[in-house]
């Protein structure tokens, strides 16, 4: 089987009803990214982050997965697919993918505040708060890469995509690094993909751009490698 990788991010929530952030309604229009999604802001306010991100999990339980989650789940029919994701919702899982990466941690995990590699799952309704600690004592954390901190999951991310056949981009605006950069390890010549419904700007001139949503789009592309790659 060809093997299938997949890097999305905002974009690919956003018909399941989760605001991407820099589209003109989008998270960091109503929030500083300094505010809440930084070691020192979590410093600074931790309630105010504890917050922020408590209120993300709540409306996760809302939303279900779209047309595009599950469609990329239906691919592992045809394909090993790898999943990719910038994003912290569970929504991939949900739809049924049975590979996935997040790059920049799970909304649905905590873990101590000196230890990102232990986490703990949140169960439905659980929320963190101030004083909730572990067994040490060590006050819990969301479990989120926020900006400054070292993205641990790059390099396992970077081989599936040096290893990669065929590589599709969806939702993701590719303006945060390193994970904008993935798409420097595509091979040269390899299918590569992009659904998007708005311009986005990369510097690789060989992608093929579907310019739809994340549902409309999946489906466009499944019929694309129907007729072109096996
Ligand atoms: P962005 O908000 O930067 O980009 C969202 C992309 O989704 C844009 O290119 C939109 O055009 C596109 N989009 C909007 N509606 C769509 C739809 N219905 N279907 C498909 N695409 C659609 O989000 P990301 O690129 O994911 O990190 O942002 C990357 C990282 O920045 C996030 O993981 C987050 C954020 O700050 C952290 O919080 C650490």
């Amino acid at each position: 089987m060809k093997k299938l990788v997949v890097l999305t991010g905002a974009g690919m929530s956003a018909e399941s009803g989760i605001s991407t952030f820099r589209d003109s309604d989008g998270l960091w229009e109503k929030y500083r990214v300094e505010d809440v999604a930084t070691p020192e802001a979590f410093a600074a306010n931790p309630g105010l982050v504890l917050d922020f991100y408590n209120q993300r999990r709540n409306q996760l339980y809302t939303c279900k997965p779209n047309a595009g989650h599950r469609g990329l789940a239906e691919l592992e029919q045809d394909f090993e697919v790898h999943i990719i994701t910038q994003n912290v919702d569970n929504l991939h899982e949900k739809a049924g993918s049975t590979n996935v990466l997040h790059l920049h941690g799970e909304l649905t995990k905590a873990c101590p505040v000196d230890d990102v590699n232990t986490t703990y799952d949140i169960l439905p309704g659980q929320e963190i708060h101030l004083g909730d600690t572990d067994r040490r004592g060590v006050q819990l954390r969301p479990f989120i890469v926020w900006f400054g901190e070292a993205v641990p999951m790059i390099e396992p991310a970077i081989r599936k995509v040096e290893e990669s056949d065929i590589l599709v981009v969806i939702g993701t605006s590719l303006n945060v690094y390193p994970a904008a950069g993935l798409l420097n390890y595509a091979r040269r010549g390899q299918p590569v993909f992009l659904i998007d419904p708005n311009e986005v700007n990369t510097y690789r001139k060989d992608i093929h751009y579907i310019k739809a949503g994340a549902s409309e789009g999946v489906g466009q592309l499944i019929q694309l490698l129907k007729k072109t790659v096996r």
